[in-house]
């Protein structure tokens, strides 16, 4: 599965940890930030939105501070169903019942065994499609 990874300032070192173990054997795209300097995450979160909507990349996660400001910001973008995941229950469902095409989750809230767990359990987890897919059609 090819993905397109995305963070600001804050969510430099997480990425960083999640590129060199639960996502170090995926085709992944790494759209930045990759310093600690102080950026702005919609930035981050448009590019990485666009790359999922133009099919660059199935997929797309999207790490800041929060999780909650990358989440509104790639939600804006039509076609993209944005989940902020805490933990793994929420991230399985974002999958099964929500079509979530992007994932997203804050580098001050969870550690890195968690936030490898939820993206762990996002990729692996399928779309179950029926009465859901007649909500997601609403949602679009
Ligand atoms: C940056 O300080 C912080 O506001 C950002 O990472 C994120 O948490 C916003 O939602």
């Amino acid at each position: 599965m090819k993905i397109a990874i995305g963070c600001d300032h804050a969510g430099v070192d997480l990425k960083q940890i999640l590129l060199a173990s639960i996502l170090k054997d995926h085709d992944v795209i790494d759209m930045g930030t990759n310093s600690k300097e102080s950026v702005d995450y919609p930035d981050i979160a448009k590019l990485v939105a666009h790359a999922v909507t133009s099919g660059e990349a199935e997929r797309g996660i999207l790490i800041c501070g929060t999780g909650i400001g990358m989440a509104m910001a790639a939600g804006k973008v039509k076609g993209i169903r944005a989940a902020r995941c805490s933990e793994p229950y929420s991230s399985e469902m974002s999958r099964r019942h929500n079509d979530a095409n992007v994932l997203c989750f804050g580098a001050r809230v969870v550690g890195s065994g968690m936030a490898e767990k939820i993206v762990e359990v996002w990729l692996n987890t399928p779309f179950e499609g029926g009465r859901h897919a007649r909500r997601v059609g609403k949602i679009e």
